[in-house]
């Protein structure tokens, strides 16, 4: 991300922004045309339609890679791999910034793995990592929901989803978070060597972790993976590139998710009681946590052929800003948007975006929350948020809470 420029409406790197981004959404939403960003170089689309009927076209895409002259490209990926070798080929290469076949092929290999029905078997392992991680939490009384609990819910999930040992899971927290350092606005020199030294450790663990599996297949990611790469359908840096992918797209966006879902039921003293009441409501509940504070609320599109939206032309090559937070909270889709609904129906959020990029992940964090919110409840009789005004997180790519302190009665 650029600086942003003086004319720019807003500062996605400000406090207020980070304190209340929904009405630089609402102000946006309202404007005849997509505002430009210069900062993120974009047009940015906030309106519900808009955001939808982009996400779902096949034209838009996610790299800019095909409107480059081929010595321009090799250029460009040249420089990006000798500044950042293991990062360049194992993680701004993924399924997610891949586009046409190439991004179909890696997405069918997974596809069954992350059906509903076939993330339901691991309830029963994700129930019992829960319930040790909130026995502990609720013995203390008070604690920070953030950092205490919410962050050591979703590094061991994946782990064990993937297949990486119990013992090595632990780990994978401090890899996620290092090598998303890249991605941050602010990024420095000090934010990238470490993401490269991290990603670096990572695909060498993987890689280990790969020969000691090659002859011993289990019911997991990494041995369809395997036997996917020996059937010829992807190569090693394809499967490194995946496996670090699933950890990183669901690490931080479900610790952000448990935060602020948390966060809007306690700021919603009924809809909490009534999900009390009414356990049978937690999927809806669940779902309208996403709708209510999208964990990764923007992404962005290239126009690989000339689009027209709400009237307006825009030119092959386009970059075009998704606020799936802002399309979330848009009036035209969702009566009340600002309002917490735990029995909103239909709920047809962008939380989990939409079209070809759609979210793989979604049923496996759904059932995440599910879980989680079904133990903290059954196991207190009250949750306090202990601070007046919670820090959120800066940028616009993340909505998350720095932390969250409270105090629980146990029932
Ligand atoms: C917890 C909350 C989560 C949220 C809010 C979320 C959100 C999203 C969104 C919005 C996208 C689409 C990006 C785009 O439009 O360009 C996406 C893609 C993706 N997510 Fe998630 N995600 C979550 C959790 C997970 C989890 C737990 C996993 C894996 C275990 C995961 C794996 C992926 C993958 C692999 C993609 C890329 C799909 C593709 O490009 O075809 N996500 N996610």
């Amino acid at each position: 991300m650029s600086p942003a420029s003086t004319q720019d409406r807003f500062d996605p790197l400000s406090a207020d922004f980070a304190a209340d981004p929904y009405a630089v959404y609402a102000n946006l939403r309202r404007e005849v045309e997509p505002v430009y960003h210069s900062g993120l170089g974009a047009h940015l689309l906030s309106r519900y339609a808009d955001v939808d009927a982009v996400a779902r076209n096949p034209s838009m895409v996610r790299t800019r890679e095909a409107f480059l002259e081929p010595e321009e490209l090799a250029g460009e990926r040249a420089a990006r791999e000798a500044a950042m070798p293991n990062h360049f080929r194992y993680v701004q290469f993924s399924l997610l910034d891949s586009d046409g076949a190439v991004h179909r092929r890696l997405r069918k290999l997974l596809l069954g793995q992350f059906a509903r029905h076939a993330v339901k078997r691991f309830t029963p392992v994700i129930e019992t990592h829960l319930s040790g991680l909130l026995n502990g939490c609720i013995e203390r009384g008070e604690f920070d929901f953030v950092a205490d609990l919410a962050a050591h819910v979703p590094g061991w999930i994946i782990g064990h989803v993937l297949g990486v040992p119990p013992a090595d899971r632990p780990q994978l927290k401090a890899w996620s978070e290092n090598i998303v350092q890249f991605f941050n606005a602010g990024r420095t020199a000090e934010h990238a060597a470490l993401a490269e030294a991290n990603t670096a450790e990572f695909a060498d663990y993987l890689k280990r972790l790969v020969r000691s599996r090659e002859q011993r297949q289990e019911d997991d990611l990494l041995s369809l993976l395997i036997a996917a790469q020996q059937a010829g359908q992807l190569d090693e840096a394809e499967l490194i590139s995946t496996c670090m992918l699933i950890l990183m797209a669901g690490h931080g966006s479900t610790i952000d998710a448990l935060g602020t879902g948390l966060y809007a039921l306690l700021r919603h003293p009924q809809e909490l009681d009534r999900l009390r009441r009414e356990p049978a409501l937690m999927s809806t509940a669940v779902q309208e946590m996403f709708r209510f504070e999208a964990p990764l609320p923007y992404f962005h599109r290239y126009a690989a052929e000339p689009v027209e939206i709400g009237g307006i032309a825009y030119d092959r090559g386009t970059k075009l800003g998704l606020l799936y937070g802002a399309a979330n909270r848009d009036p035209e889709a969702f009566a009340d948007p600002q309002r917490l609904r735990i029995d909103r129906l239909p709920n047809r959020h962008l939380a989990f975006g939409r079209g070809a990029h759609l979210c793989l992940g979604n049923n496996l964090s759904r059932l995440d929350m599910e879980i989680f919110f079904a133990l903290l409840l059954s196991r207190t009789e009250d949750i306090r948020c202990l601070e007046m005004e919670p820090v959120y997180k800066s940028g616009i790519t993340e909505r998350g809470l720095v932390g969250l302190r409270i105090a629980v009665r146990p029932r």
